[in-house]
């Protein structure tokens, strides 16, 4: 028998089997036990909460020929034919595939036909949004003047896209999402039927990722089934789903939010070696930083997404460390770089660069600045040593100065924005020649050199240059090993470098 996915076979037959949605529930079946069934519902919804399960449930119920306490049998023919697909009487219309269009001129022409095999026709219509005006109007025609035997059942995840003509003419019911217990409790039934067994953690990670729908949450069961049988832990869920572990995450916003710019990157570096993928990252990232700006807001009341039990601690004592404009500012950040790295090769790098950004987020308002000193014995290395004046030591002196120059450098721009200093970080500085100071940039590091050039970083450079030179020095960011153009500039600036010496006045 060909494999049927788990949410088709545990798809609700009966009212008594749908999770959550008490008050649709109850409201339905004491309709049909007490006939008092009306001619058009609406079932408004998240996805994967119940809608078309109980449309279905509802269709056989009103059609069952052995009908107890407003339930469907779901042994006679009617329920039978219906559970099938092959019940003249039940029409779906998926308004999704071609807007619906020939199905409502079919539906105008045939409703007034009485049902040919039930005692009511229902009409399902999945995704009543998606519905052309056209077929709006057509719709609404036959809503004002209902015939008796025909029911129809509208079902959508977004209401608001549904002309208020039509709303007014349906009884309309809200299906919410289902909570974790409901989910983890259905999941865990699943899973035993099926002999799998799943840990605690594993289950609680599942449900609070299917955010309150039931199918998406059988969905991953799903695919955790065809993995491996037996056990599953959360390191399986993680794996198999391709998630990223949500105390990871609390780690790296730890890291981020006391500006610990080394062990961010170092962090981030550690899980895309891991294989993870850049734009996983930033998508769980944003999860996260939505419970941490949710528990911000909301406390203890906050539904949770990603924020299992052990990165709880993290986010509560985040909390109270980050403001909510901090919090709302970064979030805007890595969904605006989740968005970007669809489309981008230097994938890494935007990534560092939002979270560098986003610890400079979390920097006291005030600018820190002790002044970095660069001695004397570096600036002014032919007063020192005399006595020694081989060649290989004039190097070493040299090496030294611009050693020092660069750390000032750094250390300069750092005060001023640490994602700057990241893309600067990566270069290495050539040496000074007249009014120009080069810095080169390894090969693979075309991002850093570019983001560099740009606008807005060059004049930070600029202005930390000519803090410490105290004149005008022009930057060169270039190549070290690329095109034949950059190779002639390196080659000359060497030729240069060669001869000179830097300069330093304090
Ligand atoms: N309330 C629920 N109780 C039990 N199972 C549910 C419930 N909601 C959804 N499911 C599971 O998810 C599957 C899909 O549900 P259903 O098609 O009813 O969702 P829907 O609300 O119509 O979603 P969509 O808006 O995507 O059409 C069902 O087959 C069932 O396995
Ligand atoms: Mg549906
Ligand atoms: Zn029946």
């Amino acid at each position: 028998m060909a494999y049927l996915a788990l949410y088709r076979v545990w798809r609700p037959q009966r009212f008594e089997e749908v999770v959550g949605q008490e008050q649709t529930v109850t409201a339905l079946q004491n309709s049909v036990r007490e006939d008092r069934l009306t001619h058009a519902y609406l079932f408004c919804g998240p996805r994967g909460t119940g809608k078309t399960s109980i449309a279905k449930i509802l269709a056989k119920a009103v059609n069952c020929e052995k009908r107890i306490e407003g339930e469907p049998c779901n042994a006679c023919l009617s329920c039978q034919d219906i559970n099938n697909g092959n019940f003249m009487d039940v029409i779906e219309i998926d308004a999704a595939s071609n807007r619906g269009i020939d199905e409502i001129r079919d539906l105008r022409e045939k409703v007034r036909i009485m049902p040919a095999q039930g005692k009511k026709k229902v009409y399902i219509i999945d995704e009543v949004h998606m519905l052309t005006t056209e077929a709006f109007n057509a719709l609404l025609k036959t809503l004002e003047e209902p015939p008796e035997s025909v029911i129809f059942i509208l079902a959508t995840t977004e209401p608001h896209k549904i002309p208020s003509t039509i709303l007014s003419r349906c009884q309309k019911y809200n299906f919410r999402r289902l909570t974790l217990p409901q989910i983890s409790a259905r999941l865990k039934d699943v899973a035993a039927s099926n002999g799998i067994e799943i840990e605690g953690e594993a289950l609680s990670l599942i449900s609070r990722r299917a955010n309150g729908g039931m199918r998406d949450a059988l969905g991953m069961l799903d695919q955790l089934y065809s993995y491996k049988d037996g056990s599953l832990s959360k390191a399986d869920v993680l794996e198999v789903l391709g998630l990223v572990d949500d105390v990871f995450v609390a780690q790296l916003i730890d890291k981020v939010i006391a500006e610990d710019v080394v062990s961010t990157v170092s962090m981030l570096n550690k899980a895309l070696n891991q294989g993870k993928e850049a734009g996983q990252l930033a998508r769980e990232t944003a999860l996260y930083l939505r419970d941490l700006l949710l528990y911000k807001l909301a406390g203890e009341e906050a539904e949770l997404v990603m924020a299992g039990e052990q990165s709880y601690e993290f986010l509560k004592k985040q909390s109270l460390k980050a403001d909510k404009n901090q919090i709302l500012q970064s979030l805007r950040m890595i969904m605006e770089t989740g968005e970007k790295l669809r489309f981008s090769e230097g994938q890494k790098y935007l990534l560092e660069m939002a979270l560098l950004e986003m610890a400079d987020l979390f920097a006291p308002k005030e600018v820190r600045s002790e002044p970095v000193i660069i001695s004397q014995k570096a600036v002014a290395p032919k007063q020192r040593a005399k006595n020694e004046s081989n060649e290989s030591h004039d190097k070493n002196e040299r090496n030294d100065a611009k050693e020092v120059l660069w750390n000032r450098l750094l250390a300069g721009v750092k005060e001023k924005k640490i994602p700057t200093h990241a893309l600067l970080s990566q270069g290495k500085l050539l040496g000074v020649k007249g009014d120009t100071i080069f810095i080169g940039f390894r090969k693979g590091y075309r991002f850093h050199k570019e983001r560099m050039e740009e606008k807005a970083n060059r004049e930070i450079v600029d202005a930390v240059i000519k803090e410490i030179f105290k004149r005008e020095v022009e930057v060169q960011f270039i190549f070290l090993e690329d095109s034949q153009y950059n190779d002639i500039i390196v080659k000359k600036a060497i030729e240069y470098f060669g001869e000179d010496i830097v300069e330093v006045k304090e």
